[in-house]
């Protein structure tokens, strides 16, 4: 996989996915918005051997969305795998939500998603190898919120992608988790998650992180971590729509925070 790409790098998912990719001895390029946060991982990162670099980019700015882009087509220092791993769950409901912020998680987990994976895959075809891996969520067999059909989508483009990219030796994989143990759950709307559900529904971001890795390697196109979370999703989608839609209706907060 040569030198890995991973947006969202400064904690949680992101930043365990650039440590478990550092401990195999890959290079590493950092992304996210928080300097700092990618300076430090940065640091800690170079001293056990391996090469990172850090690109300061907000995702939701298409000027930074280019940046990031320009990297990936970059032939100088290929990148071997991308991870897009950026994202966020907003916590309200649709009609309650500012339109700032429902256009931020669409650029953000839908148009960044794809704008990297074209960079990505341009790239790397005449290469003959590579990878790209999109972090979507198991909310994904949910239906019921914007979060839920972004990162549907993911799941799904990820798919076509996988199809149009075989032969090519470049692969696509998609991971589904559950609830893992992260910051993703900070925020006032999101915080009450972490006690509504009870402890074996939470997942370590060392699990999740080490399953996607091996779906790469194995050339897996979905992934969904743990046996639990695969018969849930396997459950959810026996349960015939209108049903569905009427267990959920009125919970709309479900799926923003991975219920
Ligand atoms: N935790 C869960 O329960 C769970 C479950 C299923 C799926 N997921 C998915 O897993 C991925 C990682 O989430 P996480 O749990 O690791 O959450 P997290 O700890 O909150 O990390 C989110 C990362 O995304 C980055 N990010 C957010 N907005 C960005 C923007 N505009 N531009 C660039 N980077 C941005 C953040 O960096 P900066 O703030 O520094 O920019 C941060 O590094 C997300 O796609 C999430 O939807 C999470």
């Amino acid at each position: 996989m040569g030198r890995a790409l991973i947006t969202g790098a400064s904690r949680g998912l992101g930043r365990e996915f650039a440590r478990q990719l550092a401990g195999r001895g890959h290079d590493v390029v950092l992304v996210a918005r928080s300097a700092q946060a990618l300076e430090e991982l940065a640091a800690e990162l170079s001293d056990t051997g391996v090469e990172a670099e850090i690109l300061v980019a907000d995702l939701a700015e298409p000027g930074d969305l280019e940046r990031v882009a320009a990297r990936l087509a970059d032939d100088r220092s290929p990148v071997g795998l991308l991870v897009n791993n950026a994202g966020f769950g907003l916590g309200t409901g649709f009609t309650e939500s500012e339109w700032a912020d429902e256009q931020a998680a669409l650029a953000v987990m839908v148009t960044a998603v794809a704008r990297l994976s074209h960079a990505a895959a341009r790239a790397m075809t005449p290469r003959g190898r590579g990878a790209i891996l999109n972090v979507s969520s198991i909310a994904a067999t949910l239906a019921n919120s914007t979060y839920a059909a972004h990162k549907r989508w993911v799941v799904d483009f990820t798919q076509a992608l996988a199809g149009e990219l075989r032969g090519t030796g470049v692969t696509a994989t998609v991971v589904m988790p559950g609830f893992v143990r992260t910051s993703f759950h900070d925020s006032e709307e999101l915080r009450h998650m972490r006690d509504d559900y009870p402890a074996f529904t939470w997942l370590e971001a060392e699990r999740v992180v080490a399953d996607a890795l091996r779906g790469v390697r194995r050339r897996d196109v979905v992934v969904v971590p743990s046996v639990g979370y695969r018969a849930l999703a396997v459950a959810i989608g026996l349960v015939p729509g209108p049903l569905r839609r009427r267990a959920l209706s009125g919970r709309r907060g479900l799926a923003e925070s991975d219920r």
